[in-house]
């Protein structure tokens, strides 16, 4: 089975298990309305893509670590969407789950999505105890605070906003969990791995903020120049487009120059390389220079 197969099934599996008789029906649906359609489910790819390049000898634990993953991201998208955080009414190009359905099973949907990952990952533990705890380990830290979403999230309740910390842990966290994660699940030390997580997630968010400012909502599937709207710091204000660019080929390079040695690390670097491909709009690469970008 290929990756996004293995990470569909495991995510299936996941949201089905929370969708048992006795359930109540709208929660249960908002579960599957909060994960599919996915979006780019960039960072169970790149957890598997770290998994297999480490050998993957437990495939069922690096299929569960990749859902809990996954399940966390969508929960915090749930969550970032909601009246009280960013108020935005459209996520992955459909109604956001609180417009949907409503603020209260949001709220509770996101809930279950983050405790369910946590359950997914204790239900794994079986095939090999010791790389579990440290599974969930590093999924709570990367979730929580003081270094996870959690704490991402809390820097926009600051008046003074540390730009690099608030993308660390808004940002970076999930996709330095993503490497540790695959890394971990495949018997490697998770430590070796963090460097390329943090890398790729300031790319990510580099990449974003150039989405944000480049982008309309058909194509974003969610709203559009939030970053403007919410005064909050975006690298193309910073950089401007040509700089915001070049910053992001830099921390690519600097990536690819991390990949710890492992027996996949062509195929990985070859990942990191698609990714910046796919992360990039096709526009902003071939826009003409423009005086003061
Ligand atoms: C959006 O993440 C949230 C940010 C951290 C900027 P993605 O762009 O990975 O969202 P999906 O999962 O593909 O919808
Ligand atoms: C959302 O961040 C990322 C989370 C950690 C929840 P943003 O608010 O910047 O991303 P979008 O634009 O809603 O996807
Ligand atoms: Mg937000
Ligand atoms: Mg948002």
């Amino acid at each position: 089975m290929g990756i996004s197969s293995r990470i569909d099934a495991a995510m299936a599996a996941a949201i089905r298990s929370g969708q048992g008789a006795q359930a109540p029906a709208r929660l249960a649906a908002a579960l599957g309305y909060a994960v599919t359609p996915g979006g780019a489910r960039i960072r169970p790819t790149i957890l598997m893509s770290v998994a297999l390049a480490c050998g993957d000898d437990r495939p069922a634990l690096s299929d569960a670590a990749a859902a809990a993953l996954e399940l966390i991201h969508c929960a915090s998208l749930v969550h970032d969407d909601l009246p009280c955080f960013d108020d935005a009414d459209m996520r992955r190009g459909k109604p956001a789950v609180h417009r949907a359905f409503s603020q209260p099973l949001a709220v509770l949907a996101g809930d279950s999505l983050i405790v369910k990952a946590f359950e997914v990952l204790a239900r794994a533990a079986g095939h090999d105890p010791a790389r579990a705890v440290a599974l969930i380990d590093v999924l709570a830290v990367r979730t929580g605070m003081p270094y996870g979403i959690c704490a991402g999230q809390g820097w926009e309740s600051e008046s003074q906003i540390d730009l690099s910390a608030y993308h660390q842990a808004k940002t970076g966290a999930l996709f330095i969990a993503a490497t540790q994660m695959g890394a971990i699940a495949a018997g490697q030390d998770g430590a070796e791995w963090e460097e390329l997580g943090a890398r790729i997630g300031e790319a990510f968010q580099v990449a974003d903020d150039l989405r944000d400012a480049l982008c309309d909502e058909a194509t974003l599937g969610k709203p559009a120049g939030q970053d403007d709207l919410h005064g909050r710091p975006n690298a193309v204000r910073q950089l401007g487009l040509h700089g915001a660019l070049a910053r992001l080929d830099d921390i690519l390079a600097g990536a690819i120059a991390s990949i710890p040695a492992c027996r996949g690390e062509a195929a990985l670097a070859q990942m990191v390389h698609a990714y910046a491909d796919r992360l990039v709009p096709a526009t902003a690469r071939n826009r003409p220079t423009v005086p003061g970008e």
